[in-house]
């Protein structure tokens, strides 16, 4: 099976969806977030408070590096991980790009009382989640092999979709 990678702005519902999907489909995930920050023994906030963005996305593109020689894996990729042109690639030559979308608002409940989101620090609100939405928007649907809208899903809905769009595109 080839890997899963799910991509999309922070608050879209990568994780949860990814853990949703190792249910049915009983394949591990990883957590790049989750993965980088017990790998640092440091939150993802600390990162980029010690080091800087740029440093925490070099962790970002050795662990996709790592990834691509595995198979069967559902990714949840930090929201920035299209920034680097050459993610899109080691994603690519591994696994199929599952975009999962959502409006600024949707966005903006879900993320609104997260500590953990140093990009939007000082500028929790609608218009700036919009803003930066927008600059990534080309480079989300460039690396999409898969679209999946989700504001006002279940998560049952959404991995339903995913699936049947997966299934599509492998055949
Ligand atoms: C980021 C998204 C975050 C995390 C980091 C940077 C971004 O992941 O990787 O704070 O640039 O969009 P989530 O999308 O899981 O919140």
């Amino acid at each position: 099976m080839r890997n899963i990678f799910l991509i999309g702005f922070m608050g879209v519902g990568k994780s949860t969806i990814a853990y949703h999907l190792q249910s049915i489909l009983n394949a591990d995930v990883v957590e790049m977030d989750h993965f980088i920050a017990k790998q640092q023994k440091m939150s993802i906030a600390e990162i980029f408070e010690k080091f800087g963005e740029s440093y925490f996305r070099d962790l970002e593109s050795n662990l996709l590096l790592d990834i691509r020689k595995k198979q069967g894996l559902i990714v949840s990729c930090g929201g920035g991980i299209v920034i680097r042109e050459e993610n899109i690639g080691y994603m690519k030559q591994s696994g199929v790009i599952v975009l999962l979308s959502a409006l600024p608002e949707t966005i903006y409940e879900r993320v609104k009382d997260s500590k953990e989101r140093p990009i939007l620090n000082g500028n929790m609100n609608i218009a700036y989640i919009a803003k930066l939405q927008e600059k990534r928007r080309a480079l989300y649907e460039a690396a999409a092999d898969i679209t999946i809208a989700t504001d006002q899903k279940d998560i049952h809905t959404i991995c339903e979709e995913i699936i049947a769009a997966i299934q599509k595109e492998l055949h």
